[in-house]
């Protein structure tokens, strides 16, 4: 088809040549805007509002679906943020997930709230306004000014909606969230809330459509020889009721920044209609990406309409080739690669699923730190940012679907996650999903297979497509359709009799290892749930590390694996159950801190010369006895000595790791490492140490973006005496933060840890009941204006009083007011504020305090709250409402309450140190300066760490 398309390729580009050549348009000038919408939404968890949702009528959203609800006491909260990590820890819970206090055993905690107000530009009336939802977990409704636009399920697929014809410009604009994590997606743990980013996004009538625009690099034979064709193709939008022609002038901006390639072409659109323009280009000289030197292009597309400039948008590209081989596995830029690979889940200590976009960065870097260049997005799409970290510090990436399906659902989300992520050159593969237990060897699961790799290939030829196979030689169902054979364990004779029997398939492990070991712990503990980390412990279907990687490494045509996982993640306590909440598969514990494991990838995946010993050596009351202690490295042999004596010089095999067992006695323990011709390449030592003296802090960056979204991970440790890291140290520490920045999580990585990661900021609160309300039919205006029976002076006494809780007013349009009293403190009103809770007024309600306007509700099903405190004052308080009954009967609903709501306190955070470390993650505020974390103990020296926040670009968002 592409070749079919060249000649009017070729005239589009050469009918070009009078096309007006444009620079990239600074961010103000351009007509897009990419607006983020992470700050300040409002947050209520619990479902108080069952009946929003309202099927009869569209703009009719009840509570906080609508426009008129009062969020004002709600918390205040930035995205991305996961509830979930917020909630308590119940062994009766859901323990694949974490066993926090989430699901259905749990009602009031699996639903909440966001709401968020924004403005509008009045000139913004005639552009198209798209709202984006990086991803929600899960199910969420979404209304937008009461309008009721869309309702979402998938935990890990993003949701655009133009919202263009439901704002007000010129004026404030609400957005609701109801989002219900009520069910899993996942066997994992999977976060709960809005843990991505939000954004809004502003185009011209005509303009590039959503991921609209495609960039692929591709070279002959897919090897890089010569001048790679770069193809671009540009989706354009037509909003408007007028045909338009749009020219397309693309730049291609090389690594070093220079201006390398200008193209261009145009197409007629129809009113009201979408169409592609197909473009293509040479790229000569390609700077090549690759994990160890990931050089990024730029595509600058810029559309015109009557040689006016409408739409100019930047899309990052890597000029790469990937593929496989069935004889050299995996290949990058046309050479075998080995993949040196981690499976991941998303969340991380202190955050959950929230991760602000430079832990991404910090967590690729660990990876990275150990010779892992190829990520697996298990088991579901992942965020936009973590792929933009991928491209920029180079790591591959397998992208993976959740669920697998060729439905016109599952496709679209197929489609979507194609569409979204096909121009990043970090992602090399696709995966259509993992391990189908129930299907995977039936015909309609090939056939399901068959189609969503066509369906890939369709979107994106220059891919491969696999599937995560939990299966032996077994060449039926997916396995028999797929590209590219993927293994999740099942290593040995099995794999080569696979090979041998599907010469032209090829193949990789898409899941390996799953060892399990907690850090710093060398004895297995079930009453604790802690598991040795001495690379002993394995699941009956996994291995150790040694063993897998030792029979992938010799076989070029395995391509390497994924090691399940790099990093530990909250849920699948594997071999243990409660206490232990969190997983132990990880390379990195939950915080990012190495175990053992580390030191042996490092050894075999790096060309670093690595020398580690474990474990460490503070054992007391052990005198005497063996202790089995390991060697990690790349050294052609290792010595170990005991203060100073030496315990002997073992050789060491290729993927191996060496052991002594060393009768335990205090001091040093140290190693040297040697090569071949025995000269000494490397030393190490660990040193028993001291107790506990003084607490450490240490920044992972001392200078960070003031964005009020950049982040300090600090490791917290605690040291001896003589300044050496105590390595069984548990104690508890306090942490507060002064200055321009505030703690959002901290962490230890004890997969048993039952310590809050998070510390809400919480306000002390009681409500007093305003009783004994007394009303009468009257003639009130229908608007907020004073009637003398609103006044505190005026004489109720021979009203009637409201006996029971229905309705009042037994006749269409007619209007009544009711009247209560309420006695307040002093102490009432020394607190931060004083909320007044309305049940209801229906149909309308006109709210008054002490005779002074407070606010109005229309909305028969909402329960008015206003913030009253300023109209309130010590003693008799008198509480007036007008109500208009349009339909039916109505009235007031008497359940009214003052909320007496006290000083918020400063939260305090706080963590123990596990196996002697911590973590603390603060991000800055918007405001540049510095800030200072503490830290304490009791006992210890406290710590300080000053960071400092610069100035700096700040990301676009909305007002
Ligand atoms: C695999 C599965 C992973 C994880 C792992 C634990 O079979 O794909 O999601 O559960 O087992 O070993």
């Amino acid at each position: 088809m592409y070749l079919k398309m060249m000649p009017v390729i070729r005239s589009i580009i050469a009918s070009a040549c009078a096309v007006l050549w444009v620079t990239p348009l600074s961010a103000a000038d351009s007509p897009r805007e990419h607006l983020s919408l992470d700050a300040n939404w409002k947050f209520h968890p619990g479902d108080d509002w069952p009946d929003a949702l309202v099927l009869m009528n569209s703009g009719t959203g009840g509570g906080p679906a609508s426009e008129r609800f009062s969020d004002s006491f709600w918390r205040t909260v930035n995205l991305p943020h996961d509830w979930a990590v917020e909630l308590p820890f119940d062994w009766a819970a859901d323990g694949s997930h974490g066993f926090h206090t989430l699901g259905v055993k749990y009602p009031t905690n699996s639903i909440a709230w966001y709401r968020h107000t924004f403005e509008v530009p009045k000139e913004d009336e005639g552009r198209r306004i798209w709202l984006t939802f990086d991803g929600v977990f899960r199910d969420a409704t979404l209304w937008v000014n009461g309008w009721c636009v869309r309702h979402h399920e998938g935990g890990y697929y993003p949701f655009r909606e133009d919202i263009t014809d439901v704002l007000h410009y010129g004026g404030k604009n609400t957005i609701a969230v109801r989002v219900d994590a009520t069910k899993v997606e996942g066997w994992f743990y999977e976060g709960a809330g809005i843990y991505r980013h939000v954004w809004l996004d502003k185009t011209a009538p005509v303009a590039i459509a959503p991921d609209g625009v495609v960039v692929q690099s591709e070279f002959e034979k897919n090897t890089p020889q010569g001048n790679p064709e770069i193809k671009v193709e540009v989706s354009l939008l037509n909003s408007t009721t007028n045909a338009a022609k749009a020219s397309v002038n693309c730049e291609i901006i090389s690594p070093a920044g220079k201006l390398q390639k200008k193209f261009s072409g145009s197409k007629n659109l129809k009113r009201k209609s979408q169409g592609t323009v197909k473009l293509e280009s040479r790229c000569s000289s390609p700077v090549l990406w690759t994990p160890e030197s990931p050089k990024l292009y730029k595509l600058v597309t810029t559309v015109s309409v009557a040689d006016k400039i409408v739409d100019q948008k930047e899309t990052a590209f890597g000029i790469r080739t990937v593929g496989f081989d069935t004889t050299n596995g995996f290949l990058l830029n046309g050479k075998h690669y080995e993949l040196y690979g981690t499976c991941n889940h998303q969340d991380h200590a202190g955050v959950g699923a929230a991760i602000p976009d430079a832990l991404q960065e910090f967590r690729v870097k660990k990876l990275k730190e150990f010779g892992c260049n190829a990520y697996r997005m298990s088991h579901n799409p992942p965020t936009p940012e973590l792929l933009e970290v991928c491209d920029r510090l180079g790591m591959l990436v397998m992208d993976e679907s959740r669920l697998m399906g060729s439905d016109s659902v599952n496709l679209k989300k197929w489609d979507d996650q194609i569409r979204r992520d096909r121009n990043h050159p970090s992602v090399a593969l696709w995966c259509i999903a993992n391990e189908q237990f129930m299907v995977q060897d039936t015909p309609q699961a090939a056939s399901v297979a068959r189609t969503m790799q066509d369906y890939a290939k369709q979107l994106d030829p220059l891919r491969p497509v696999s599937y995560a196979s939990p299966e032996d030689d077994v060449f039926r169902g997916i396995n028999s359709v797929i590209e590219v054979r993927g293994w999740n364990y099942h290593y040995g004779p099995q794999m080569d009799r696979y090979h041998a029997a599907h010469p032209t398939q090829p193949n990789f492990g898409s899941e390996q290892a799953s060892v399990v070991g907690t850090r710093g712990i060398y004895e297995n503990d079930k009453e604790r749930g802690y598991v040795s980390a001495y690379d002993q412990v394995w699941p009956g279907w996994t291995t150790t590390a040694e063993s897998w990687w030792s029979y992938f490494a010799p076989r070029r045509w395995l391509s390497g694996a994924f090691v399940w996982t790099g990093f530990d993640y909250r849920g699948e306590p594997t071999p243990y159950w409660w206490p232990c909440v969190n997983s132990h598969f990880g390379i990195l514990d939950t915080c990012g801190f190495p175990k053992d494991a580390f030191y042996y990838y490092q050894s075999w995946w790096t060309t670093n010369i690595v020398l580690h010993l474990a474990p460490h050596w503070n054992w007391p009351g052990r005198q005497g006895q063996e202790i089995l202690v390991q060697a990690f490295s790349n050294c052609k042999s290792v010595e170990l000595f005991l203060n100073g004596a030496s315990l002997g010089q073992q050789t060491m095999k290729a993927n191996s790791k060496l052991g002594w067992q060393v009768k335990y006695a205090p001091g040093t323990l140290s190693a040297r490492g040697y090569d071949d011709a025995g000269k000494v390449m490397a030393e190490t030592k660990v040193e028993t140490t001291g107790e506990a003296a003084q607490m450490q802090l240490t920044p992972d960056r001392k200078t960070i973006n003031a964005d009020g979204q950049d982040v300090t991970v600090f490791t917290v440790s605690a040291v001896d005496a003589q300044g050496r890291v105590v390595p069984v140290a548990q104690n508890k520490i306090h942490f507060a933060v002064e200055g321009r920045g505030s703690i959002i999580g901290v962490g230890n990585g004890d997969p048993s840890c039952h310590e809050p990661d998070v510390y809400v900021p919480t306000a002390p609160s009681h409500n007093i009941r305003v009783d004994q309300w007394r009303w009468e039919l009257g003639k009130i205006p229908k608007s907020r204006d004073s009637v003398p029976e609103y006044a505190n002076d005026f004489d109720d006494s021979t009203w009637k009083a409201i006996s029971g809780g229905g309705p009042t007013i037994e006749t269409e349009n007619t209007a009544a007011i009711y009247r209560a009293h309420v006695m307040l403190t002093e102490e009432d009103l020394q607190g931060a504020g004083a909320q007044i809770c309305f049940g209801g007024a229906d149909d309308d309600g006109w709210y008054f305090v002490n005779g002074q306007f407070v606010g109005e509700s229309h909305d028969w099903q909402a329960q008015p709250m206003f913030e009253a405190k300023k109209y309130l004052h010590v003693g008799d308080n008198v509480i007036a409402v007008g109500v208009y009954n349009s339909v039916a009967q109505g009235g007031l609903n008497p359940n009214v309450n003052v909320q007496i709501v006290g000083q918020v306190a400063a939260a305090p955070w706080a963590r123990s140190l596990f196996n002697g470390l911590a973590q603390v993650i603060v991000q800055s505020t918007r405001d540049a300066g510095e800030f200072k974390l503490t830290a304490s103990a009791d006992g210890l020296k406290l710590a300080t760490s000053v960071v400092r926040t610069q100035p700096c670009v700040m990301r676009p968002s909305v007002p």
